[in-house]
């Protein structure tokens, strides 16, 4: 999206082409077509494709609808639901520094606690950042800047970072790569009060050794990792953290977990756990213990409530091997079959055609690895 026509949608002229947009239906050249008869030409299309980035913006922000975005953008913005939880942290804290807004996701996040200044090269991006921060009805409570980010130098009392983590097509992995790069020796000289945004993915050997790290998920996807530095972070090294339930697991001090043989139940941890190296304290958690060291299934007799993991009831557990395997799906008229796997050396693309499936019964296993043997876990959704 250009500043022109960011401009444009601002108009009565540009907000009516919008609302056409909104309530036509058919093909988009039909409607480019009808709308160009009306409306200046050069902002038909954007009308179309803002009104397109809305729709899938709803996935993430309640007010997609008035807001502004452009797909790479959206793509790349903090939800309302994680954006709102993080800003918690920020209470108190008086001004925030908001580097790297991209369309805003953090600043509406963050306006709801404090007074907000969010700054990012690029200036259509600043320009939707201050619409959609007025789309939630802050904007008394937010400025934004157009500068680079080194060499922003703000009066804060604290920070979040959201460096870009991939340019086009490409992805960047290390954190050396982001852009900005995470200078942490400048940005402590403004603030020691310090919030990053990173990829879930951070390599452990990346991690600062002064923050705590947070892994983050949400409708069991782990979106992200935070590092936070200073009075913003907690005693604990590592948290994993689910929502929209809004439980946290931190790592604590515990013993070792048994290894055992599968009990009654199966427990599938939320990514976010599984990132944040969490398993041990889950099983603790739960009273369950894991079925292999390398593994993160954990099992236990007692049928456990947690928002930390799928739960699953053990029909029948057995070596893996392909006849019996075949036997199984046969005998069960099995015409349906959910597979998962950790540890396993085939894929379920690469199973699934080698068994027949054929009948009215739904089935779910479970494909893993106990004491170094492929193993077959049958289950329900329990
Ligand atoms: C991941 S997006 C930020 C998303 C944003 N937090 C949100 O929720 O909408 C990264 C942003 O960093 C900006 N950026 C990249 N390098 C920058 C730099 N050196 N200085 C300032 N902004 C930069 C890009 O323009 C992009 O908008």
């Amino acid at each position: 999206m250009t500043l022109e026509e960011l401009k444009f949608f601002s108009t009565q002229e540009g907000r009516a082409l919008l609302a056409e947009v909104s309530d036509s239906s058919g093909d988009d050249l039909t409607k480019l077509a009808t709308l160009r008869k009306r409306y200046p030409p050069e902002f038909c299309r954007a009308g179309l494709n803002l009104d397109e980035q809305r729709k899938r913006g709803l996935a993430k922000f309640s007010r997609a609808q008035e807001m502004v975005f452009d797909r790479e953008a959206l793509e790349q913005a903090s939800g309302e639901s994680i954006a709102g939880y993080r800003s918690r942290r920020y209470k108190g804290f008086g001004v925030i520094g908001d580097i790297c807004c991209g369309i805003g996701g953090d600043a509406i996040g963050l306006t709801q606690v404090g007074d907000v200044i969010s700054v990012d090269r690029d200036p259509s991006r600043v320009g939707m950042t201050r619409w959609n921060v007025a789309a939630y009805g802050r904007f008394g409570r937010h400025r934004a800047v157009v500068a680079r980010a080194e060499d922003w130098l703000p009066e804060v009392d604290a920070l979040f970072l959201d460096p870009g983590r991939r340019s086009g097509a490409r992805r960047f992995h290390r954190l050396a790569d982001y852009q900005p790069r995470i200078d942490l020796d400048r940005l402590f000289a403004i603030t020691p009060n310090l919030g990053v945004k990173v990829a879930p993915g951070i390599s452990y050997d990346e991690i600062p050794e002064q923050c705590e790290t947070e892994f983050i998920s949400d409708s069991g996807s782990c979106k992200e990792a935070v590092l936070w530095f200073g009075e913003l972070r907690t005693q604990v090294t590592r948290r994993a953290t689910v929502l929209p339930q809004d439980e946290t697991l931190a790592l604590t001090d515990i013993g070792t977990v048994d290894v055992k043989k599968p009990g009654s139940y199966l427990y599938e941890p939320d990514r976010a756990v599984i990132r944040a190296h969490l398993i041990d304290q889950l099983a603790h958690l739960l009273g369950a213990w894991k079925l292999d060291e390398e593994v993160a299934y954990l099992s236990s007799d007692v049928a456990h409530e947690t928002p930390f993991a799928a739960r699953y009831r053990i029909l029948d557990v057995f070596s893996f091997s392909l006849k019996r395997l075949r036997t199984f799906v046969r005998d069960n008229g099995v015409g349906r079959l959910d597979i998962k796997k950790r540890r396993f050396p085939m894929t379920p693309e690469q199973l699934r055609p080698k068994l027949k499936l054929e009948g009215d019964a739904h089935a779910s296993i479970v494909l893993t690895r106990i004491d170094d043997r492929p193993t077959v876990l049958v289950c329900e959704a329990k």
